[in-house]
């Protein structure tokens, strides 16, 4: 199995993750707020909202008849074991990310791809491309929301994704998360275009306010949370949620505003699990 995970610049988060299928990524579409708000395609509310995204657009049919979507209330079951292999996603220190306005929200892409994090699964190597932000939370734990919910999306040569999902919880402050958070707010009044705007640098110990490197990790198939839904993707979904403070969570909300000003939650809700199976590891394997 490749391992390119062991240099000294690695952190290593103990995260599951599994062979997965296709497809394009988080369908950034870019445009402009402004450009969005002419040519909305979907939403998180309304005649375009989730329970329609189905029907909009014939490419998004699977977000109505997948059998495999996501998010989904993720329901502790005991765990079956520590995680099969020591490492499995690992970020970079001094990963670069950039801001970029997308419909219904904002994505970090990875300026470098290869360069902000690996993830290590079955044989598969994929490389963190972007990250992006919910709120609130897409997937529940045993039915409990969380204010918001951290995205890190995996991509395999032959476009496997992986998705790891991090819930925020209000508490302390997440170092990590407020530099986010900074170059958010310099970057989006100025996008597209980017003059102005400010690329994300994320440490060692940023990410390690971001994303748990010990505690348990739930695994399951499933699908992009966005149009066009695209299955087989694999989730890798924390059960020890990271904090935020108060006003950082409300800040993560702020950023996310829709062109017009007004509150978007950027949640889908949870779909059926349809019988799929739902593996939750314990954390690291003693080494
Ligand atoms: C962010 O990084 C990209 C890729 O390296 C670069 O093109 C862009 O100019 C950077 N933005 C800023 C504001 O430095």
């Amino acid at each position: 199995m490749a391992v390119r995970g062991d240099s000294p610049h690695r952190r290593s988060t103990a995260v599951v993750a599994a062979v997965a299928v296709a497809a394009a990524v988080a369908a950034a579409v870019t445009s402009s707020a402004a450009a969005a708000d002419a040519d909305t395609k979907w939403s998180y509310f309304g005649p375009r909202g989730p329970a329609f995204w189905g029907t909009l657009d014939p490419d998004w049919k699977v977000c109505e008849t997948g059998r495999s979507q996501s998010p989904i209330d993720v329901m502790m079951t005991p765990p079956v074991g520590p995680l099969p292999v020591r490492e499995l996603a690992s970020q970079n220190d001094h990963a670069m990310l950039m801001p970029t306005q997308v419909l219904n929200g904002v994505k970090y892409s990875c300026v470098a791809p290869g360069a902000c994090g690996t993830a290590v699964w079955a044989g598969y190597t994929y490389d963190l491309i972007q990250m992006h932000l919910h709120v609130s939370s897409e997937h529940t734990i045993d039915g409990t929301i969380f204010p918001a919910e951290l995205h890190l999306v995996h991509a395999a040569e032959d476009g496997n994704l992986l998705v790891v999902g991090v819930l925020l919880e209000v508490g302390a402050a997440n170092m990590g998360l407020e530099k986010v958070l900074a170059a958010t707010t310099a970057s989006v009044p100025v996008l597209p275009g980017m003059e102005g705007g400010m690329n994300v640098t994320l440490s060692t110990a940023d990410w390690e306010s971001l994303v748990p490197g010990e505690g348990g990790w739930c695994q399951y198939g499933g699908s992009l949370t966005t149009p066009p839904c695209t299955e087989g993707v694999t989730w890798a979904v924390s059960s020890t949620p990271r904090t935020a403070s108060a006003d950082q969570l409300r800040r993560v909300g702020v950023s996310l505003l829709s062109a017009g000003g007004s509150v978007v939650l950027t949640d889908r809700p949870v779909q059926p699990l349809n019988g799929r199976k739902l593996t939750c590891y314990s954390g690291h394997m003693a080494m």
